[in-house]
């Protein structure tokens, strides 16, 4: 015991020689994952009021709040190439700027078609940032503290969208109050222009990726860098020699994935996990809470956007849950567990929901009641598990000279399926009804734990470079964390 109590406070001793500069600069990064929470979560708040503003068809509706996230993959697919040739930095700052601007021309739009088209400029920023956010936050991190980190910018995605559903409801509340009609919109998109600003100024005193120096010849630069984020000059003499050795086998993603089977199965097993997320149905209830509310049978606006508030804010806090347990516990139990919690949840949510789609006001709120917990049982099972979880799996299996390529295609793909996800609910919603759409995400869950059975592997207390042997060696990919080592 006191070993163990000796071990603690050695390594906490240890944490704490990392300069304030690692944390201010790691947070100031995250702050690219509120942004994303913030546009993520704007919108479900704010469709009712574009709908009746400009008498939108439900396509259109679906086309409003999909068409960020079509930019989205656009802006990730285009930021392998920027934040290589300019710098992680750059593209930070690119992303900042864009998502002021887009902010602003969505607050202006006139027509549900420009509206859609602003927001795929601002999806633009937004997959940028997915796609760099985390890979700064990788390079600028010691590796004691990265998954740490890591699962900082999931948290600052989870306050993004909770703190978007409050302003939302704030102004929604406003503006009734004061007996404003219409144009409520246009405010609820148009604030996202101040945390945007916030942002680039933050990003603009960050350093570069010490990494990315390093690719580019700058070598006293990244030396420089390393100094401020590192503890001590055995730790930057390491970190040099480890990226000069990763430099040798740099730029290696595409021909790699061509010729090498084994990488292959790695990229495909991303490519699942983030198919799997987003089928989860997750973004469901974070584009469509309040009308979801109003399937249930809460037809009170104001209950709805509360009710949405509440979802968000169960959000963050079930995250703290996979934070506390993921290097205690691993990944799959963790797994197994949020897979069923959120199969079950979503059944109940279906069978509790009325069997076609609208329900008059006031109609058995039992059975709203129900389904409005079992659907914040289900945000509790995602958010402890699949939420963060998935982005730490996928930052884990790739070895290091195919690692963007794999990322790349891994986070792609979570906005590809997530855009599709987003385009088709109202229209299943309206097709089969909401308790056969809310059984049929049920379903897919139990799917999804045959899929962690049979593919997905432990990576628990393996070293990155031990799943890379693994892997390149042919080994099954549930058994590619098999074995220790640091
Ligand atoms: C997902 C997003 C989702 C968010 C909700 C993220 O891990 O990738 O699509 O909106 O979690 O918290």
């Amino acid at each position: 015991m006191p070993e163990k109590t000796d071990a603690a406070t050695a390594e906490k001793t240890e944490l704490k020689k990392y300069q304030p500069l690692v944390y201010l600069t790691a947070f100031t990064a995250a702050l690219a994952g509120l942004l994303f929470g913030l546009d993520v979560g704007v919108i479900s708040g704010a469709l009712a009021f574009i709908a009746r503003a400009f008498s939108a068809s439900t396509l259109e509706q679906e086309w409003v709040v999909s068409s960020l996230l079509w930019g989205a993959v656009a802006g990730t697919l285009i930021s392998g190439v920027i934040s290589r040739r300019y710098g992680r930095r750059t593209t930070l700052l690119l992303a900042a700027a864009v998502f002021a601007l887009g902010s602003i021309l969505s607050m202006l739009a006139q027509s549900a078609g420009i509206l859609i088209g602003c927001r795929v400029f601002l999806g633009l920023a937004v997959g940028m940032a997915s796609f760099t956010a985390p890979l700064y936050l990788s390079e600028i991190a010691p590796a004691r503290i990265r998954g740490a980190l890591i699962s900082m910018y999931q948290l600052m995605i989870t306050i993004g969208i909770v703190l978007a559903f409050l302003s939302d409801t704030f102004f929604a509340s406003y503006f009734k109050f004061h007996g404003v009609t219409g144009g409520h919109w246009r405010i609820m998109l148009g604030i996202l222009v101040v945390p945007a600003t916030v942002m680039f100024i933050g990003v603009f005193f960050l350093p570069e990726s010490p990494r990315w120096l390093f690719l580019k010849g700058r070598k006293q630069e990244a030396g420089r860098v390393l100094a401020r984020v590192r503890a001590d000059g055995e730790e930057i003499a390491r970190e040099t020699a480890e990226i000069a050795a990763e430099l040798e086998q740099e730029n290696a993603g595409w021909r790699m994935f061509r010729r090498n089977g084994n990488f292959r199965r790695a990229v495909f097993l991303g490519i699942g996990l983030q198919v799997v997320q987003q089928l989860t149905g997750i973004n469901v209830v974070m584009y469509y809470a309040p009308r979801i509310f109003q399937a249930a049978g809460f037809a009170d606006t104001a209950e709805q956007m509360w009710g949405t508030v509440l979802v968000g804010v169960v959000n963050v806090l079930a995250t703290f849950i996979a934070i506390a347990f993921v290097d205690r516990w691993g990944r799959k139990p963790i797994m197994y567990t949020g897979f069923l919690v959120m199969g079950v949840s979503m059944c109940v949510v279906g069978l509790a929901m009325p069997p076609a789609a609208p329900l008059a006001a006031g109609e058995v709120p039992v059975r709203a009641f129900i389904s409005i917990a079992a659907l914040l049982t289900f945000i509790i099972g995602f958010a402890a598990s699949a939420g963060p979880i998935i982005w730490v799996i996928c930052s884990e299996i790739y070895p290091l000279a195919g690692r963007d390529f794999g990322i790349t295609c891994s986070t792609a793909t979570n906005w590809i399926v997530n855009g599709v996800v987003g385009l088709t609910f109202l229209s299943l919603l309206e097709g089969i009804g909401p308790r056969a759409t809310f059984l049929l995400y049920g379903g897919l869950e139990a799917v999804f734990i045959i899929f962690f059975l049979l593919w997905v592997p432990e990576t628990k207390d393996v070293s990155l470079e031990k799943i890379s042997a693994n892997l390149l060696a042919g080994k099954k990919l549930r058994e590619i964390g098999r074995g220790r080592g640091t």
